[in-house]
């Protein structure tokens, strides 16, 4: 549904979007990750026709964005950075007017109303005017006019920005099922979002993809991902690492001791995190009649591998 192919935007002489790729199918949610200033922003203004690329070029739906925006826009739902409204409309009136300008007359107006306001849980304030409204009002209420036409594709800018944790677990729900039919495309900073919500995320760090997958080949990228420790009460530290070295990469055991509590950490083969290794080591220690506990494999925490792989946001700096 969404094709981004080698895309570019300078602002004079800076490149804040550098050959960034990738595609959005149906069914899928993306999660677009990256630091403040990576081009996370000015990526989606181009795949919803904001303003044009400075090279390279967005299909949708097989509609050139910028040859062909009518049939292309119609298909997207875009919630911008900030979820701008019009302040001096009530709810209804804000969502009668994205209605109208998406073609919705009359009944199939208020159909559609009633639809996101529904979805978005919006009834406790739909004659309220939106400089009235608490920022998750004002979020969902934005949220509600990039859906009011039940757009195939959504580009949604930083969707859970600014709300209390209830709020963002009740937008993430809603991604959740729109997913099920729909492409969608969100960004964020927040990295839980991708393990709740995404079925592959790409990181952006100064303008370029650096890390394109699902989120546990993203967690597979952090160096102790599927290690597996364990604490071992009165054993000899140099038995336990030559037995558990036979078990994982051999001599790649690390071992520290603390009081004559032993905590060992075994590298795997592979990174596939599958509990094999885990079983192994267990096995291993019952075996050897340790006394042990605290056995656990290591995910992988996405923030260190996010941390690792982007670098300080520098845009302050004058280059
Ligand atoms: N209209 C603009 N004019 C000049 N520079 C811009 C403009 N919009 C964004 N930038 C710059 O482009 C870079 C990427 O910004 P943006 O896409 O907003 O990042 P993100 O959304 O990932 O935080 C930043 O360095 C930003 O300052
Ligand atoms: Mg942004």
């Amino acid at each position: 549904m969404i094709t981004v192919e080698d895309l570019v935007k300078d602002f004079g002489p800076k490149r804040a979007v550098n050959r960034v790729s990738f595609t959005v199918q149906r069914g899928e949610i993306l999660g677009f990750l990256g630091p403040n200033g990576a081009g996370k922003s000015t990526t989606m203004r181009m795949i919803t026709g904001f303003f044009p690329p400075t090279e390279g070029r967005v299909v949708v739906g097989g509609h050139d964005v910028n040859e062909d925006p009518i049939p292309a826009k119609r298909l997207i739902g875009y919630l911008p950075e900030s979820a701008p409204c019009y302040s001096d409309m009530t709810v209804h009136g804000f969502l009668a007017f994205a209605a109208e300008m998406r073609g919705l007359h009359g009944t199939a107006r208020e159909d559609a109303i009633r639809r996101v306001v529904g979805l978005c849980f919006l009834d406790s304030v739909l004659h309220q005017s939106v400089d009235t409204l608490s920022k998750g009002f004002r979020h969902r209420t934005c949220l509600a006019q990039s859906i009011i036409h039940d757009p195939p594709v959504l580009v949604l800018d930083e969707p859970t920005d600014g709300l209390d944790p209830n709020q963002k677990h009740e937008i993430r729900q809603l991604l959740k099922r729109f997913g099920k039919d729909k492409a969608i495309i969100f960004s964020t900073h927040i990295l839980e979002e991708v393990d709740a919500v995404c079925s592959r995320a790409i990181i952006i760090d100064r303008g370029q993809v650096v890390a394109n997958g699902t989120p546990s080949e993203l967690r597979a990228r952090h160096e102790l991902a599927g290690t597996v420790s364990l604490r071992v009460h009165g054993a000899a530290s140099d038995v336990v690492r030559s037995r558990l070295g036979s078990l994982g990469v051999a001599g790649k055991v690390t071992v520290s001791n603390d009081a004559g509590v032993i905590v060992a950490r075994v590298f795997p083969r592979d990174k596939t995190v599958n509990g094999e290794l885990a079983r192994a080591v267990a096995e291993m220690a019952a075996r050897e009649g340790w006394r042990f506990d605290d056995l656990r494999t290591e995910e992988g925490r996405l923030d260190d591998v996010f941390r690792n792989i982007t670098r300080p946001d520098t845009t302050a700096r004058a280059d």
